[in-house]
């Protein structure tokens, strides 16, 4: 088999990581990749949006699986363009419809669609400069703080949270005159709900699912949980507070009815869903839907699959996901994201990295890095991800920790804190 990956983050190096492991995957191609997944595939130089690029170098390069890393991509299509082409309809693409990929690229869909579904969510009010009196009415009807989401795809910063009502009236007005740009023409107010996050992933084929390692994301910038929102600071797998009784609510309050749902509507759906959800109490409520994996997730949750990763997409593809059984390791996984000075806010890049010897328990994921003249070289605000596995979370975090010490660049920056909380 010949694959595809699309993207060049953690994310993907880890995905490439996991493929690079089945004895079926022939030929391995990353676009555009980065200084990590060069040595496990070819790295190609393609847009993730060039739909007609990347069909000349599937055609040309028999590629018979496309993997779909980030979200954009499939918010513009890149599903029903395979689908709909004769020469492409044959390749196995994974990642859902430009319907099914609504799920993140509007959250107002989201929000009607968990209301037909009965999925416990916060209680919201969508408006739109037309009726932004109904949003300060609903704004008038909740309690501090108040929580107030762009439509569309923001590049992550597209939720904001204000603690008083003038400064939450100001923001929506801010937001609906076009602080995001059309992302923002509609926005969602939502009640805020108290608790912790976690984040649970399915690989669905639309009828079938399994339920892959959940994990909890470190998203701020400073210890402590303090400071801006990055795109994750590290993360750990699996979630102790993720016990059992939790786990079987999130399968069927959450999960179930998510999945029935895209049958009912008949939602063209073959790839993961990504639950962001928070602890109430005991009871899971979805904040956000994705329809990628998450990252830094991925490199917590793919290393804990034993079973072969390629077999399971094959099988997704086919609609037979249910004849899979997924292994996962007991291991604890945890990941710590070293990151360029200054992010998420201004940085520089293609600062020299040096790279010492990497021990046995523990896998190094690039992010935002790249090779050339045969040295290393930042070029992101999330550069590497140090993964280490162990029956002991402080075990795992003592190593990821003892290599982020050995790892050099300058403006190195990283949470010396990731599992604190979970301790
Ligand atoms: P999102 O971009 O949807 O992931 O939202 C960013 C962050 O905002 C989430 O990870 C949560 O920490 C927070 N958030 C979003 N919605 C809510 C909510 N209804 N209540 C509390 N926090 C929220
Ligand atoms: N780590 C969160 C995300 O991938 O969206």
């Amino acid at each position: 088999m010949n694959i595809l990956i699309l993207g060049s983050g953690g994310r993907e190096h880890a995905l490439a990581w996991k493929l690079a492991q089945s004895k079926k995957t022939n030929k391995l191609f990353i676009a555009p990749g980065n200084g990590g997944t060069r040595l496990i595939g070819k790295n190609v130089p393609l847009s993730l949006t060039d739909f007609s690029k990347i069909k000349e170098f599937v055609l040309q390069n028999s590629v018979n699986m496309v993997v779909v890393g980030p979200e954009d991509p499939l918010v513009r299509g890149i599903t029903d363009f395979f689908i709909t082409d004769d020469l492409l309809k044959n390749v196995a693409i994974i990642g859902p419809s430009k319907q099914g990929a609504l799920l993140e690229g509007s959250k107002n869909f989201a929000k009607e669609f968990m209301l037909r579904h009965q999925i416990p969510t916060a209680k919201y009010k969508s408006c739109t400069l037309k009726n932004i009196e109904d949003g300060f009415l609903f704004l008038e009807q909740l309690n501090a703080p108040y929580v107030l989401k762009a439509d569309g795809l923001a590049a992550g910063k597209g939720v904001i949270i204000q603690d008083t009502l003038s400064k939450a009236k100001n923001t929506l007005k801010e937001m609906l005159e076009g602080k995001f740009g059309t992302a923002s023409k509609t926005v969602v107010v939502e009640e805020f709900l108290k608790g912790i996050e976690i984040s649970v992933f399915a690989l669905t084929d639309g009828d079938s699912y399994v339920i892959l390692p959940e994990a909890k994301d470190y998203k701020k910038i400073g210890v402590g949980d303090t400071g801006l929102n990055t795109g994750g600071m590290g993360a750990v797998s699996p979630v102790s507070f993720a016990g059992e009784e939790f786990m079987e609510k999130v399968k069927t309050k959450i999960i179930e009815p998510t999945i029935n749902g895209l049958q009912k509507e008949r939602i063209n759906y073959k790839g993961f869903i990504f639950f962001g959800l928070i602890n109430v109490d005991g009871n899971p409520y979805v904040i956000e839907y994705n329809v990628r994996l998450g990252d830094p997730e991925s490199e917590v949750v793919l290393p804990r699959i034993k079973s072969d990763l390629l077999d399971l997409f094959t099988l997704t593809a086919q609609k037979q996901l249910n004849k899979a059984k997924i292994e996962i390791n007991s291991q604890t996984a945890v990941t710590v994201m070293l990151v360029s000075g200054g992010y998420p806010e201004r940085y520089e890049k293609n600062k020299i990295i040096t790279l010492p010897d990497i021990s046995d328990n523990t896998l190094l994921f690039h992010a935002g890095t790249k090779f050339e003249n045969n040295k290393y070289f930042t070029n992101g605000g999330r550069v590497l991800s140090i993964t280490s596995l162990s029956v002991n979370m402080n075990e795992a975090l003592l190593n990821s920790f003892k290599l982020a010490d050995k790892i050099t660049f300058e403006g190195k920056y990283y949470r010396n804190d990731i599992g604190y909380d979970l301790k």
